[in-house]
């Protein structure tokens, strides 16, 4: 076989390129004389290579302008059906998370597996005026002035909610972090050492599971109850069993189960664990996104002594892309900050102005205007799935009734796989969260999560009446 010449590597590299998308139709490709700098090629060389290119119709030649990428070379890259069922074929719980995810940036595909919210339901104008004018005002020094703990101004109006709900958290106990997930992760780490255990839902946020591992730990699933949250008597026998170092719980509108604490069972978790001097690390991204007029509380109203690491964010109530969240953290919020400086450093600096330009300008109610609303929208979309839900399921298929929140929780019975119906529904265009990713074994095997933050109509109508056949036949067997 003859060896392939300069030219001809140089365009394989190129139209490799193009067929990943690193270009994309229409765009300039580099200029010749830039080509030959970068490659170390002759321009003969690199012309040849654009014109053999240019012959397999690949890219065009603009007179005085340059290489574009044709259109007609710009081949997105779709999983067909058939892909997909083979694809999700080795449910694990890592797998099932990657495909779910991938799926849910399908615009093909109904999200109902997805956990991020219908993403036209924020105020993204008003978001944008807030990040355009942070950026224009933002001063050279604002990325050291807004290192840990972050963005003072953002910290003082979060610290005011927690006043308005009662509960008193000084701004300099607040560390700004990139979303809920890296303020959970931090305060895992502040807490515990490899090979310590701790306790947490059964069944829970995947995110859970995946930072348990990453960080070498040992879990304990507490039961947790789809109406009333985990178990406190389960957790006390576990503490006497096992060395627990911290506890991660939810206990607002829980992720799957939508399930909230009720206050007297609050406040016995709360004192299980002092008394055991365990952790506390509150997960509660969902608070904001209550039903009725009654505001959550979360374990945090009854810190006295600044112990609970209260986990939060903007992603699930205003700005789901921005990646801005917080943990109030007590007592830990010095070495909080340190293990961010050792690791992200920070979170970033625009957005952070931007939330905090917001939360400010809308001081005057903007913000709780769009809660309410959210919470109104949330509400009537819950409801609507629900009904459809009760009415095409078949009836041994029971379904959780959250207060809140944007998730409904499916049993469908023992003798249903909830892997098969993910795989079955997937070729069909609809994601579902099967229960597996909630569970580090196979206990909700027959579990699935939908996602009820879409708006409802034909769309999300047609995508719940195929689950409901789907399931009606693997009932059937
Ligand atoms: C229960 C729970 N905690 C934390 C997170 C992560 O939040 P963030 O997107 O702010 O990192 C999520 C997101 O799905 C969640 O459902």
């Amino acid at each position: 076989m003859m060896a392939e010449s300069r030219y001809e590597t140089l365009a394989r590299t190129l139209r490799r390129q193009i067929d990943t998308q690193v270009w994309l139709p229409g765009d300039r490709l580099p200029s010749l004389r830039d080509t030959c700098k970068q490659s170390g090629l002759s321009l003969m060389t690199v012309l040849q290579a654009y014109q053999l290119l240019e012959s397999q119709g690949v890219i065009v030649s603009r007179p005085q302008s340059g290489y574009y990428v044709a259109a007609a070379t710009h081949r997105p890259v779709r999983h067909s059906p058939d892909e997909r069922l083979h694809a999700a074929e080795q449910v694990d719980v890592n797998d099932a998370i990657f495909d779910i995810l991938k799926a849910g940036q399908d615009p093909a595909v109904v999200p109902l597996g997805s956990a991020f919210p219908d993403p036209t339901l924020f105020p993204q104008p008003r978001l944008a005026r807030s990040l355009a004018s942070a950026v224009r005002r933002m001063s050279p020094h604002s990325a050291i002035a807004n290192l840990p703990p972050g963005n003072e101004e953002l910290r003082r109006s979060i610290a005011q909610r927690y006043a308005q709900n009662g509960i008193e958290v000084a701004p300099d106990e607040i560390v700004i972090t990139s979303g809920a997930m890296e303020s959970l992760g931090l305060s895992l780490q502040v807490v515990t050492e490899p090979g310590d255990w701790v306790a947490i839902e059964s069944p829970a946020f995947y995110g859970v599971l995946q930072a348990i591992e990453r960080r070498k730990l040992k879990a304990v699933a507490i039961p947790t109850d789809v109406r009333y949250g985990m178990d406190p008597d389960a957790l006390e026998k576990a503490l006497e069993i096992y060395p627990i170092k911290a506890c991660w719980l939810m206990s607002n509108f829980q992720n799957p189960l939508g399930c909230s604490l009720p206050p007297e069972n609050k406040a016995r978790l709360v004192g299980i664990l002092q008394a055991h001097s365990v952790a506390l690390i509150e997960d509660d991204v969902y608070s904001e996104l209550y039903f009725g007029s009654e505001r959550t509380v979360p374990l945090k109203a009854s810190d006295y002594r600044r112990e609970i690491l209260h986990c939060s964010s903007f992603s699930k109530c205003l700005a789901p892309g921005f990646r801005v969240g917080w943990v109030a953290a007590g007592a830990y919020a010095e070495r909080i900050q340190r293990l961010q400086l050792m690791s992200t450093l920070s979170a970033s600096v625009p957005v952070q102005l931007a939330l905090a330009d917001y939360l400010q300008s809308a001081q005057q109610g903007g913000y709780d205007t769009h809660l309410r609303r959210l919470r109104r929208q949330l509400e009537q979309r819950q409801l609507a799935m629900r009904h459809a839900i009760i009415r095409e399921f078949p009836p041994q298929v029971s379904v959780s009734q959250p207060a809140g929140g944007y998730f409904l929780w499916l049993d469908l019975g023992d003798n249903v796989d909830a892997a098969r119906v993910y795989q079955r529904a997937l070729a069909q265009g609809v994601s579902v969260a099967p229960g597996t990713m909630f569970s580090a074994d196979e206990r909700f095997r027959h579990c699935l999560r939908l996602n009820t933050s879409f708006e409802w109509g034909p769309h999300t109508a047609r995508a719940v009446s195929i689950l409901a056949a789907l399931v009606a036949e693997e009932i059937k067997g």
